[in-house]
């Protein structure tokens, strides 16, 4: 999928995007988003910020820039971000292709964006050139299972997930090793699939 598909893609997905997700998932996921987020420090990239839904759990006072592909995702923020008591700018950005210079942050944090990404191995590439050496990359992230029949289900049922918005069998754990990054902890939140990872970016 190329990029302006991708874009296409979640503009297309932003008006019904937080009826579905913002009930029961976002609902189920908040404490553990708040707990990964609550580590935020320093300069903080937020890849991909979509609706904004995940801003209510930032910690207050944190100095975030937020990045997202899609223009009408990132139009939907707008409001949220405006609400965030601290510095949170945000900025239409392809992930393969940031305009940050070499080492411009402390952390990177992400939340259901590397099923999304196209390239997901070149987009973390892209996130170990902005993070500064032994900076820390905190992910929210579902992937597929080893576990059957979960690895079955989330296969067969990734074809149509993928046109409509992410990929539901990626291997991202694999993927953030894959980049070059030294992971630090992976903590399963729901069988196999839905998972936070945090590694380093080697000095
Ligand atoms: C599943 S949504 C998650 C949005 C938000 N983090 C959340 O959990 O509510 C995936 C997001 O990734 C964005 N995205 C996909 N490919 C991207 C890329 N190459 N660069 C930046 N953002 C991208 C999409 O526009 C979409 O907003």
């Amino acid at each position: 999928m190329t990029n302006s598909e991708t874009r296409r893609k979640w503009d297309a997905a932003a008006g019904l995007f937080d009826l579905v997700g913002a009930f029961g998932a976002e609902r189920r996921w908040t404490p553990v988003k708040r707990r990964l987020f609550s580590g935020m420090e320093g300069r903080v990239l937020f890849v991909a910020v979509g609706t904004g839904l995940d801003i209510a759990s930032f910690p207050p006072g944190s100095d975030i820039t937020g990045i997202d592909i899609s223009p009408k995702m990132l139009a939907k923020a707008e409001p949220r971000a405006a609400n965030y008591p601290g510095t949170l700018s945000l900025h239409v950005m392809d992930v393969h292709e940031m305009s940050f210079p070499d080492a411009s942050f402390d952390q990177v944090h992400t939340s259901c964006t590397f099923c999304s990404v196209p390239d997901p191995v070149g987009g973390l590439q892209a996130l170990r050139r902005v993070l500064k050496p032994g900076g820390r990359l905190r992910m929210f992230e579902h992937t597929g299972s080893r576990i059957f029949p979960f690895n079955a289900m989330l296969n067969l049922m990734n074809p149509i997930a993928r046109r409509l918005g992410p990929e539901i069998n990626r291997d991202t754990v694999a993927n953030v090793r894959a980049a070059g990054f030294e992971i630090t902890c992976v903590t399963n939140i729901f069988l196999d699939v839905v998972k936070t990872i945090e590694a380093t970016a080697p000095a």
